[in-house]
């Protein structure tokens, strides 16, 4: 130790170390060198308090200098209050620093007052503040209507069980080797021919890309397409996540209003746009389905200016009404769309996988991208989910919790007409949400959701939560959002009657 007493164990001691170098030539003592180079870790909290320091012996050999030097020094930080030593003879840092700073040290510029280094600590925190995804009311309501929770008790847990072991007994997945920046391949290959089955695209394993979720997808492709300035037309309103990414990557925001035929596609920027971004199956957050007629000439759109689609397909496993249509994916010919999927709405935000499936042109792109921001995600899971999905248990599951979903649903339609006049939804036909549009005599959005919130009911007006608005549109001000999937029959009754018995000062229409 620093002081007297006992070493360390060598293996712990040879695991923390010290950013420390003495110079002989330099013009000062060594034994002042070191003295100065650990208080100034402690200043700045490379070293914090109650941490313990490696040994006077280590510290000595690492820096070829005699034990007593190291001794010296030490001894100076314990006399000034930095170190202490504990009983068993351990030095760690000093729990409560000395108030006054020593003699000779001067404070770092910063501290003193506005930086002028452009990514200072103080302002890098400040920019990633204000883009940080919240999806709920702090703290949440009892009955929340939040969008996107899937059934906490719906997890598969027993079969997940099954495959995560299997999972461990399979090399390609285990932890000695850096996985493939792709995805675990069967998962690929799995996904391939789920997305055949189910969404009509035509794909295979070298064209997808296992992701932290769509999230990370939306951030892959950001980076890859989006400069400072590119032009990126996006629907409004749209979904907080993706305006984020693309304000982060400086890109140029075109909102383009959406009908319930989807975007409008006529009111797309007659200029140059490298991405439109796109949520056909279940428009986000109004839940209207893009029609086949506007796919199709969306894809014509974005075939005449060279643009690259994104398609974000978050909740498509959720289909009640009718057949789902194909996925714009699915109509592409001309290999223009981004496909983006994710099992947070099928298993669970929590297990972070979702996927891209990629254009020929940009499948490796889009791979040494992933490899270079994280070297691949972590194989384990991914193996334990192929096996769900090549099992047949996935669309077992699937089969189960639409069921359950449905009947949500149903549940939160008929309480709204029990409890109000008229009722005016959209969505309604899959997905997890709906959007009720209010009767023209409500007052604004914002002021259903601020006094739902003092009755313990969390429903969101556009802007709030995760849902976003880039320009003044009809539904900001007349639209709620309703998550229902999370929400037991009876918390879906009681939150639309609690919804009920607000009193407003009311318009006549
Ligand atoms: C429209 C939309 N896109 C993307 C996402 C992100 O999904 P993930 O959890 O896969 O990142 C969400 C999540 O709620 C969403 O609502």
């Amino acid at each position: 130790m620093c002081g007297t007493g006992s070493p360390f164990p060598i293996r712990r001691e040879r695991a923390m170390q010290l950013p420390l170098s003495v110079r002989p030539e330099a013009g000062e003592s060594l034994q002042a060198q070191i003295y100065r180079q650990l208080r100034q870790l402690i200043l700045d909290g490379r070293l914090r308090p109650g941490q313990r320091i490696p040994g006077t012996r280590t510290l000595a050999e690492a820096l070829r200098v005699s034990r007593n030097t190291v001794l010296l020094a030490c001894d100076r930080l314990i006399s000034e209050g930095y170190l202490e030593t504990r009983p068993g003879a351990s030095t760690v840092v000093s729990p409560r620093l000395p108030d006054a700073p020593p003699e000779g040290f001067a404070p770092r510029a910063e501290v003193r007052g506005p930086s002028t280094n452009p990514v200072s600590r103080a302002k890098v925190a400040l920019d990633v503040q204000r883009e940080r995804l919240s999806a709920s009311h702090h703290p949440p309501p009892a009955i929340d209507f939040i969008v996107g929770r899937v059934d906490p008790h719906s997890f598969p847990l027993r079969a997940w069980r099954r495959h995560l072991l299997r999972a461990l007994d399979d090399p390609r997945a285990g932890p000695s080797l850096y996985p493939d920046p792709a995805g675990y391949r069967p998962l690929r290959e799995a996904i391939a021919a789920h997305l055949g089955a189910t969404r009509g695209i035509s794909t295979n394993a070298d064209r997808i890309v296992i992701t932290e979720g769509i999230q990370e997808a939306f951030n892959l492709a950001a980076r890859l397409l989006v400069r400072e300035r590119t032009p990126v037309a996006i629907e409004n309103p749209c979904y907080r996540g993706l305006v984020s990414v693309l304000r982060s990557c400086g890109a140029r925001l075109l909102p383009v209003p959406v009908d319930e035929s989807g975007i409008e596609v006529e009111r797309l920027p007659s200029g140059p746009v490298g991405l439109v971004c796109v949520t056909p199956s279940h428009q986000f957050p109004t839940g209207y389905t893009m029609t086949l007629e506007r796919r199709l000439r969306l894809l014509d759109w974005a075939a005449a200016r060279g643009a690259f689609i994104v398609e974000d397909d978050y909740d498509s496993d959720f289909r009640y009404d009718g057949p789902p249509l194909a996925a714009l994916a699915g109509l592409d010919t001309r290999e223009q769309v981004i496909y983006l999927g994710t099992f947070s709405k099928s298993l669970g935000a929590g297990l972070r996988i979702g996927y891209l499936a990629l254009p020929r042109s940009l499948a490796t792109h889009i791979v040494s991208v992933k490899s270079l921001l994280d070297a691949g995600r972590a194989p384990l899971e991914q193996a334990a989910l192929s096996g769900f999905l090549t099992d047949g248990g996935f669309e077992r599951h699937l089969r189960r919790i639409r069921i359950g979903y449905r009947r949500r649903r149903d549940c939160l339609l008929q309480a709204l007409r029990d409890t109000f006049d008229t009722v005016e939804v959209s969505g309604q036909a899959g997905g997890m949400h709906i959007m009720w549009h209010l009767p023209q005599d409500f007052p604004p959005a914002t002021t259903v959701e601020a006094a739902a919130l003092r009755r313990g009911v969390g429903v969101y007006a556009l802007g709030s939560g995760v849902t976003h608005s880039l320009a003044p549109d009809h539904y900001r001000r007349h639209s709620l959002v309703l998550g229902y999937a999370a929400l037991s029959d009876d918390a879906i009754r009681e939150g639309i009657a609690r919804l009920g018995t607000l009193r407003f000062d009311r318009k006549v229409p």
